[in-house]
């Protein structure tokens, strides 16, 4: 601004050094005679001290005698005197430049004030000859503090906010959709339970009976009655199973494809309980290596306890992880649970020859009620 450059402090310190300047010659030729000129109220003029004309105005004329004021008049339109002053003729005030905007005229005391126009600044200690044009904050940015006249626009990053914001829509998002599978998922698994629960009841498995039944046991009344059951449904069973056999020759390399016909599988009591089901543990090593997971799934062992066995070799794995199963269902431990196991997996080959594996070794033998069909 040049209000700053050329400002009437500027002035008055060059016309006071001006002063000194002029009055030191004369200081030392009066020595002792006349004191130097009172600095705030006297100025020097022709080796006599005179009073100063008051602030807008300047002096007409110079007095002729020390310690008198000479004639003094108004400063003219467009000039100044901000302080008492001996000066010859006044200030011109300042023009504002072009950049510039006049915030207050000139007076006969006090200089023009001129400001940056709108949307340029300049900084009051920078004394600039020219406004700079303030800056306007970026895309990702917010205005902190609006420009003025002597300082720039503030701006501040407003990313942080929006990518918290991002951040929670994304998870409200990521929530909404997981919640929405898990509905699905759980409407899957409702419907499949009901379809199954009532393919379940419509037929009875093998399952469902003792694995050692005692018949010499007292009070077998109910188990009588189950067995009774048993042997009406395997013969049903065998029924159905012959008839479908008539019609296709291949029918046991289908058999996961006819349910029914898993159950017609016999039902293998143990010569000496769960000792005979451990010595049977073996003949599973049979069992195809691509169904192993399956299988032990099946059997409700969990995946971590399957894959911790994973080091072991082929034949250690069966073993280790039946021997945990054996342990795990204590009495409702089964032959007839493995077997059935593995006709849903569709490996009846392999559940024949264990049978007849079991069988053959004194382990087990055929039930009553599925030899009779
Ligand atoms: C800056 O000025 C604009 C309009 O001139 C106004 O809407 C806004 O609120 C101001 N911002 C600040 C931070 O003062």
């Amino acid at each position: 601004m040049s209000a700053f450059c050329c400002s009437p402090q500027v002035w008055w310190t060059l016309v006071a050094v001006l002063q000194v300047g002029a009055a030191h010659p004369h200081r030392g030729a009066r020595a002792g005679r006349s004191a130097a000129c009172r600095e705030d109220t006297e100025y020097l003029h022709s080796s006599i001290c005179c009073l100063k004309c008051e602030a807008g105005q300047f002096v007409k004329s110079h007095c002729t005698e020390a310690g008198q004021k000479g004639s003094c008049e108004k400063c003219e339109d467009g000039t100044f005197t901000e302080h008492a002053n001996g000066l010859k003729q006044c200030i011109k005030c300042t023009q504002c430049p072009p950049d510039q905007e006049m915030l207050r005229a000139c007076t006969p005391t006090q200089d023009t004030v001129c400001q940056c126009k709108p949307g340029r600044y300049c900084h009051p200690d920078e004394a600039c000859e020219i406004c700079k044009k303030c800056r306007s904050c970026k895309g990702d940015e917010e205005v902190v503090k609006n420009c003025t006249s002597t300082s720039d626009t503030e701006c501040k990053k407003i990313q942080p906010r929006s990518t918290a914001d991002e951040a929670l829509t994304k998870m409200a998002v990521g929530l909404c959709v997981s919640a929405g599978i898990i509905l699905v998922a759980l409407l899957i698994f409702v419907i499949w339970k009901k379809r199954r629960g009532t393919a379940e009841s419509s037929s009875v498995k093998p399952k469902c009976f003792p694995v050692t039944p005692e018949p010499s046991t007292a009070g077998g009344h109910g188990k009588g009655l189950v067995a009774d059951k048993l042997q009406l449904h395997v013969k049903e069973e065998k029924e159905k199973l012959l008839n479908s056999e008539n019609s296709s020759a291949s029918s046991s390399r289908h058999s996961l494809t006819d349910r029914r016909e898993d159950e017609s599988f016999p039902i293998l009591d143990p010569v000496d309980g769960v000792e005979s089901l451990k010595k049977c543990i073996e003949f599973f090593e049979e069992v195809d290596v691509d169904f192993h997971k399956r299988f032990f799934r099946q059997l409700s062992l969990n995946d971590n306890m399957i894959k911790s066995r994973d080091y072991l070799p082929y034949e250690d794995k069966i073993h280790e992880l039946l021997n945990h199963w054996v342990e795990k269902e204590g009495k409702d431990a089964s032959l007839n649970e493995l077997l059935r196991v593995l006709l849903d997996l569709n490996q009846r080959r392999t559940a024949e020859r264990i049978v007849q594996r079991a069988v053959d070794g004194g382990h087990y033998r055929h039930q009553a009620a599925a030899l009779e069909v």
